[in-house]
């Protein structure tokens, strides 16, 4: 078969040659990019009278052809034909003949391939953004029902002060909002078009780069056609973007397997999104949310390949750059269904509120009540802390709780303590009294819910 570049040629490459070159395996994911950058390529030939009107709308014909045929998953793709562009081109040609050779007009593969990862991305990241934001209206809706829920709040994985189990969830709140900031505000650099950069240097015809960057609703163009053909930063962002999600994910991954574990047993997690054990029939495991975790190391890895491939090549076009696709659509498919997952198991999960009640009214998390209450009557902090820890171990010895210490215990230790204490110490007025900004009480957490609810819009 002979290529689309063979003049040069004297010899083809042996097939398996060709298969190590070729990306068509993966780029046709890119079919409609690709149709619609060439849509507006021809389209602009033509208003700037470089191709006549006939040959534009015939061109125009085939292309809306193709493009019917994509959607009906119709186009045979070839590794004899490399990528999606020569595939695409080829298909055109055979459609409507030698006319669709004209196409390639005052363009290069360089300024196509980069057209379609743009518009590709623009679209990607404004649906990532909307699944965020589901996500998020989910965790409003569960924290909204949980304000008072008590639970322990964790330091060290040790239990360290309660707090309103709405306050844990929208701590996972706050961080994708973070994210989706982050892909909100890459978007203007993704929504630039390279097309009309040539291979690199631009072109001698007299193309209008604004009017086709136009036609693809792109925001802007790039200044440097050779920046615009060798410019990736875009796909690197994009990972590291991916990367902070998942990171985010796979600790909210982690509490969720630890909360639904025997010990903790804080959650239940819907059936819909646990697997059974093949051998132990008691066995609910949350596959999901490890799947969530595990995965986060597909996409750091993503990352760093893309890095390292960018890493030390010269301007402008090489033929490394095609590494680019593999991990830029493995990670938009691996955070799709991660956050789609995610959102599922939150909003069908079972809190378990008596028993983290109880948790919250067997430990020591209310010592701090202690230290504060006496450091509020006026003894120095440090030393509230030494009588505290003095009673905790006192507590300890005797297999108690600081609740359960009489008053003539509590006196003896120090003689500021009154018969007000067992209110102070009881966890739900420990969470309630943290009413400092930001903080865990109820009324603090109900601000802050109004707070997050004027995040989505
Ligand atoms: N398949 C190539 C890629 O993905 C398209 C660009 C090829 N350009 C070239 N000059 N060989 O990067």
């Amino acid at each position: 078969m002979t290529k689309l570049w063979g003049g040069r040629f004297q010899k083809s490459a042996e097939q398996w040659v060709d298969e190590f070159g070729a990306s068509i395996g993966f780029d046709q994911t890119l079919v409609i990019e690709d149709l619609d950058g060439s849509i507006a390529h021809v389209k602009m030939l033509g208003a700037c009278n470089i191709l006549p009107q006939e040959d534009v709308q015939q061109i125009l014909g085939g292309l809306e052809q193709l493009k019917k045929l994509a959607a009906d998953n119709a186009l045979e793709f070839l590794v004899a034909n490399e990528d999606i562009h020569l595939n695409l081109e080829k298909m055109l040609i055979d459609l409507i003949g030698p006319v669709g050779g004209k196409l390639h007009t005052g363009r290069s593969r360089n300024d196509q391939v980069a057209t379609d990862m743009h518009l590709y991305l623009k679209n990607r990241v404004g649906e990532i953004i909307e699944l965020i934001e589901i996500f998020q209206q989910t965790l409003v809706a569960q924290a909204q029902t949980h304000i008072e829920t008590l639970a322990p709040g964790y330091t060290h994985l040790q239990r360290a002060q309660p707090i309103s189990f709405a306050h844990h969830l929208m701590a996972y709140f706050w961080m994708l909002d973070r994210d989706k900031d982050r892909f909100k505000d890459s978007i203007k650099r993704i929504d630039i078009s390279p097309l009309g950069a040539g291979a690199l240097a631009g072109t001698t015809f007299p193309i209008d780069r604004k009017l086709s960057a136009e036609y693809l609703g792109f925001a802007n163009v790039y200044a440097n056609s050779m920046d615009a053909v060798s410019d990736r930063d875009f796909i690197v962002e994009f990972l590291s973007n991916s990367s902070m999600l998942m990171a985010h994910l796979s600790r909210f991954a982690e509490e969720i397997i630890l909360w639904s574990s025997s010990e903790f047993n804080f959650i239940e997690l819907d059936d819909s999104f646990s697997t059974g054990s093949s051998i132990m029939p008691q066995k609910k495991n949350p596959d999901m949310a490890e799947l969530i975790r595990g995965k986060t190391g597909r996409v750091y890895g993503n990352l760093m390949g893309l890095l390292t491939v960018i890493k030390g090549l010269p301007l402008a076009y090489n033929k490394d750059m095609q590494e680019d696709k593999e991990g830029m659509f493995d990670t938009v498919h691996t955070i799709v269904g991660s956050l789609k997952i995610f959102e599922g198991m939150v909003r069908t999960m079972t809190v378990h509120q008596e028993r983290l009640h109880d948790t919250v009214h067997k430990d020591f998390s209310n010592a701090t009540e202690l230290a504060d209450y006496l450091a509020a009557k006026g003894l120095p902090f440090r030393e509230a802390h030494e009588v505290t820890g003095k009673l905790v171990f006192l507590c300890i010895q005797r297999g108690y709780f600081l609740l359960d210490l009489p008053l003539e215990d509590l006196q003896e230790a120090s003689s500021l303590i009154e018969s007000d204490i067992y209110d102070v110490l009881s966890p739900l007025a420990a969470v309630r009294r943290r009413n400092s900004l930001g903080g865990t009480g109820f009324d603090q957490v109900a601000i802050q819910i109004e707070e997050a609810k004027k995040r989505l819009v």
